[in-house]
């Protein structure tokens, strides 16, 4: 397990990493008090930081709570862990931290949870006193590594200008378009941000445009860039990255690549934070071409479902599915809800009725949404189904309800209204670029198919 890649677990074109755990996490709904553990106590006054506790911090909590990292202080000391061993322990216990949201289901890649035997070990450590042990006991801190984490990429390309975010006002949702003039086609196989100003950026989405809009809509707006209220103002020919803090983008593996037309725009949304001053940002993105022969195409399908919550409902269900039309193999999936949201669970029923979890997310916090890369990609033959089912809190006794009293809500690109999606980040079998083999869009099919049933949900 690799924690420092918790939130990066998307390929990078699926990633769509929308949200921040900048604040502390949301209050959270009442749920039930959390299984006993399976655990045997370690003979009594035993236990220590240096042999005991600190193997498992260093490996499940450091990656973010170092210096300049997201968590809001180190966890790499006895003194840092023992002045706080109780909250620790408490929140291990709750699952609250690390912040890993699936329930166990398939293996996922850098999959982030403490064993029960571990949180039993950081209870009883911190319940008998919390001691030191011998300092000579030790783990090395694992390597973390620092600037790009994909090593220097290939191009950087930045914001044309630093934009200045004023102290006050609401949010923003800014667009800087980047012209990259390649005269062929690209791969790419990774894309990872460097955001300029962690205070203020809160996330940033790359999406390409390759119809000119963007730059229209730039040369009209005055200033660096444009604004826009969550979209992107045009139709984006895909997004190939995102950021949000403690995301990291990892390579695709070897023969898959996110392909960037020529003379393509990349449009950087980023969505900014106001901090009561002040304050500049220029981001950077930073492109990796993809080294070995690329065969097949990372595709990106967002699996959705309308949505229609009534206020004060407690208990609001959708589902949503779509066919899966050729075969085609999953990479990884991403569940997308703002903060109504509660549970989602996305799965897929094989032609023969198998039915295969994806991912289950029971606890939805809006301040870590991650995605999930299957350490077995997942084969669906032609003819299965891909099925999202997700559950809204509307009612005033949800703590993170936005509205008091509680309005109906509908899909929107405002953090108060809501959404419903599962990515789907996948290739195509029957494609072989390097054979000359190509495939229809199957994007487009999905995308017909699920617009013709969304009108039928409609109806
Ligand atoms: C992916 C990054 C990440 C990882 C991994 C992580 N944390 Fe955190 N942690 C945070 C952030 C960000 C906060 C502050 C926001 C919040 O409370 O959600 C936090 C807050 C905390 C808090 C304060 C909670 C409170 O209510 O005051 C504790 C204690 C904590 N983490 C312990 C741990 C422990 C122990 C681990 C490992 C077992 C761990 N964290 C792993 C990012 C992380």
């Amino acid at each position: 397990m690799n924690p420092r890649l918790l939130l990066g677990i998307v390929s990078a074109a699926a990633l769509v990493a929308l949200a921040a755990p900048r604040a502390k996490s949301n209050p959270k709904p009442a749920s039930a008090n959390p299984p006993p553990l399976a655990y045997t106590p370690r003979p009594a006054n035993t236990l220590t930081f240096s042999k005991d506790v600190a193997p498992v911090l260093f490996q499940n909590c450091a990656s973010c709570h170092r210096a300049g990292e997201v968590a809001p202080f180190a966890l790499t000391s006895y003194a840092d862990a023992a002045k706080r061993a109780k909250t620790i322990a408490d929140v291990v216990e709750k699952r609250a931290m690390p912040p890993w949201k699936a329930a166990p289901g398939p293996a996922y890649v850098d999959e982030c949870r403490l064993t029960d035997d571990q949180i039993g070990l950081i209870k009883q450590w911190t319940a008998e006193g919390a001691k030191e042990g011998n300092p000579a006991d030790l783990p090395a801190l694992p390597k973390f590594p620092d600037g790009w984490r994909n090593g220097e990429p290939d191009l950087v390309l930045e914001m044309p200008e630093p934009f200045t975010v004023p102290a006050e006002g609401r949010d923003i949702y800014q667009n800087f378009v980047i012209p990259t003039s390649f005269t062929e086609d690209k791969w790419l196989s990774a894309v990872e941000i460097h955001p300029g100003n962690r205070r203020v950026v809160h996330h940033v989405l790359v999406h390409l445009d390759v119809s000119g809009k963007a730059r229209e809509l730039d040369a009209k707006d005055p200033g660096p860039g444009y604004r826009t209220w969550g979209g992107v103002g045009f139709p984006s020919a895909g997004q190939i990255g995102g950021w949000a803090p403690g995301n990291v983008a990892r390579r695709q593996p070897d023969g898959i690549g996110v392909n960037l037309p020529k003379n393509a725009d990349i449009v950087l949304q980023v969505h900014y934070n106001l901090n009561g001053k002040p304050e500049t940002d220029r981001t950077k993105v930073g492109l990796y071409f993809a080294k070995a022969p690329v065969d097949k195409r990372a595709r990106l399908f967002p699996l959705a479902s309308r949505i229609n919550i009534p206020a004060g409902d407690a208990d609001y269900r959708v589902t949503s599915s779509m066919p899966v039309p050729s075969d085609v193999t999953l990479r990884s999936v991403m569940p997308h809800m703002h903060l109504l949201g509660r549970d989602m669970r996305v799965f897929a029923t094989l032609p023969d009725g198998t039915e295969l979890p994806l991912v289950h997310v029971p606890d939805w916090d809006f301040n870590w949404q991650m995605g999930y890369a299957f350490k077995e990609p997942v084969k669906l033959p032609r003819g299965s189904k891909v099925t999202l089912e997700a559950r809204y809190d509307n009612s005033a006794a949800n703590p993170r309800n936005p509205n008091s009293p509680p309005k109906p809500v509908r899909w929107g690109e405002q953090t108060t209204d809501e959404m419903c999606l599962a990515y789907l980040n996948f290739t195509v079998d029957a494609e072989s670029l390097t054979q000359g083999k190509t495939v229809p869009s199957i994007t487009d099919y999905l995308r017909k198919a699920g617009e013709a049933r969304k009108k039928k949900q409609d109806n």
